[in-house]
């Protein structure tokens, strides 16, 4: 017996990294799955992951940031899965640009899939839950919505926009019996980390070895367990929130980061 037994969740960004990792956990804990991404080749992927751990699994193709693309991809998923419990917001961009250098095309972006993005797919799953009185949405945010920070501001600013968002649906769909809760994932190595300055696929790039060791500098300094985070640790952590475990937990931003926030 699983936790989400019976349970239907739709990920968004579910194709690769965070994404990947809670969907294989939710499905790890007896949901069936709905992955909703730009990239359906990947998904696919992901897709046939799930299918051999027992779940049904149907691939979406979706932009967060179209109207009639969440519209119709939540139609896609109700209309193919019969309904959903369970709405995992995790898309997420980083900016191109860093420090100072940021431009308007990096805000437009962050705030346009981080911020609306959810709001959007939101509001195409809400009715849905809201007739059904039941649901469970949980908001991938990040610890840089926590704190401010010099490198990524657009980021970091349409993060902490996804920790008020959460609060905010949390007080509007409370009486509907529908939970809203975020996660805030501290240093996960994923594809991300190669988008901010717009870096080469290959893994030979001296850049990327440059951020790897920022990336690693961070975990020796400011990272109280002294370790990065998996796709699997937050996995974990949305698998709980969606569960009835936490029936009683919303509006709350959970951070998994191995103790570099600690508010
Ligand atoms: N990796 C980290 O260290 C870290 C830390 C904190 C928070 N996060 C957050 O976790 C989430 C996942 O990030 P990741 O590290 O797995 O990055 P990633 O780039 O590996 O995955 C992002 C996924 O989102 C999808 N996506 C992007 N734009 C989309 C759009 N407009 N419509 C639909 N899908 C879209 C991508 O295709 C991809 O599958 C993001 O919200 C990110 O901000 C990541």
């Amino acid at each position: 017996m699983g936790r989400l037994d019976r349970k239907t969740a739709l990920v968004t960004g579910g194709a690769r990294g965070l994404g990947r990792g809670i969907v294989l956990e939710l499905a790890n804990e007896g949901a069936d799955i709905v992955i909703a991404d730009l990239l359906t080749d990947v998904a696919e992927q992901t897709a046939a992951e799930v299918r051999q751990l027992g779940r049904q699994v149907t691939v979406v193709r979706m932009d967060v940031t179209d109207t009639r693309s969440t519209q119709t991809g939540i139609q896609q998923a109700l209309a193919e899965r019969g309904g959903l419990d369970i709405l995992v917001n995790n898309a997420g961009v980083a900016p191109v640009h860093t420090g100072t250098e940021a431009d308007e095309e990096d805000w437009d972006r962050c705030y346009e899939v981080n911020l609306k993005g959810i709001w959007k797919v939101s509001q195409a799953v809400i009715p849905h839950f809201v007739e059904r009185r039941a649901g469970k949405i949980v908001n991938i945010a990040s610890i840089a919505g926590r704190r401010g920070g010099a490198w990524i501001a657009p980021y970091n600013a349409s993060k902490a926009g996804v920790i008020s968002l959460t609060q905010s649906q949390a007080r509007e769909l409370g009486p509907q019996n529908i939970n809203v809760n975020a996660i805030c994932p501290g240093l996960i190595w994923t594809d991300i980390w190669r988008a901010i300055g717009g870096m080469p696929e290959g893994e030979d790039d001296p850049v990327l070895h440059e951020r790897r060791t920022y990336f690693d500098k961070i975990i020796e300094t400011s990272c109280t367990l002294q370790r990065e985070q998996t796709p699997e640790d937050i996995g974990k952590a949305v698998a709980f929130l969606a569960s009835d475990d936490a029936r009683n937990i919303t509006g709350q931003a959970l951070n998994v980061d191995g103790g570099i926030v600690m508010n």
